[in-house]
């Protein structure tokens, strides 16, 4: 069982680490942001570090995408920082992409009247990991290098929007809605995957979804927003233990202690 000190009220971090933790690899302090000067996000704090997989949950609208587009600099903060591999995050997205700021987004982003291999060859990086080395985290899509992706299975797109990614060598890696459209079955393939990437690759990871259990499974630590504001913040395996928790602040139910 866990204890209440596993579990951070809505309006507090949790966050244990400081700025100058060499292994923090991005960082969120008391961030606001939203569209048109109107808050969507309020007071969030985040961090993750090498290796580590932070998800992101909750219900619809309630600001997960808002958040990851925060963290790769597409949005202007209305207040509070975001400072990734050491520096704060730049407005020139590209130049955060080339930081290794990588996001993939919930549209997959892959072409489909491209065969895989021209998919990967397209997101090629000079200096990235190559193609061969990304196979070897999913020997299905060597096999199926030849296909026109338009005609691969929702989590077969979803590997290979993956694999490009993992072709720019990322240090983290923000994806938003790895399973949208996935069967059950898919996301309990793809997740394990992710798990084993990151602590092969130490990147990290900031990973919306919607598949709770499955995203506690496997990630280190679990923020749940509800309406822009964080509900939950705390570790996954605490949460994993507290189902109520969780469920509690889906309904927006901030959590003061162990038990909701
Ligand atoms: N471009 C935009 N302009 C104005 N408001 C927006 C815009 N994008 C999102 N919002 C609003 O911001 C809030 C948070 O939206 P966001 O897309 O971050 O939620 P989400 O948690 O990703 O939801 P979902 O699970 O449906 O993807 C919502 O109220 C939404 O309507
Ligand atoms: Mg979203």
């Amino acid at each position: 069982m866990s204890t209440s000190d596993d579990f951070a009220p809505a309006t507090t971090t949790s966050e244990s680490t400081t700025a100058t933790d060499p292994a923090e690899i991005l960082r969120v302090d008391d961030v606001t942001v939203g569209y048109g000067g109107v808050a969507a996000v309020r007071g969030l704090n985040a961090s993750v570090r090498a290796g580590e997989i932070l998800t992101l949950l909750g219900p619809n609208g309630s600001g997960k995408t808002t958040s990851l587009l925060a963290m790769v600099g597409a949005l202007d903060l209305m207040a509070g920082s975001i400072t990734a591999l050491g520096e704060p995050i730049d407005k020139r997205i590209e130049r955060n992409a080339r930081r290794g700021i990588t996001l993939v987004p919930d549209t997959r982003g892959v072409f489909h009247r491209l065969s895989v291999a021209d998919n990967l060859r397209l997101a090629k990086r000079r200096g990235g990991r190559d193609i061969d080395s990304v196979y070897d985290y999913f020997p299905k899509l060597k096999t199926m290098r030849t296909r026109r992706c338009g005609n691969l299975s929702g989590g077969e797109q979803q590997m290979l929007a993956l694999a490009k990614a993992l072709l720019a060598s990322p240090r983290v890696l923000l994806i938003d809605e790895l399973s949208l459209g996935l069967s059950p079955i898919a996301v309990q393939d793809l997740l394990p995957r992710l798990r084993s990437i990151a602590d092969d690759t130490q990147m990290a990871v900031i990973l919306v979804e919607q598949h709770i259990d499955l995203a506690l499974g496997i990630a280190d630590k679990a923020i749940v927003l509800h309406h822009g504001r964080v509900a939950v913040s705390a570790p996954a395996s605490a949460l994993r233990e507290n189902r109520d928790t969780v469920e509690a602040a889906y309904f927006g139910r901030t959590v003061e202690s162990g038990v909701a």
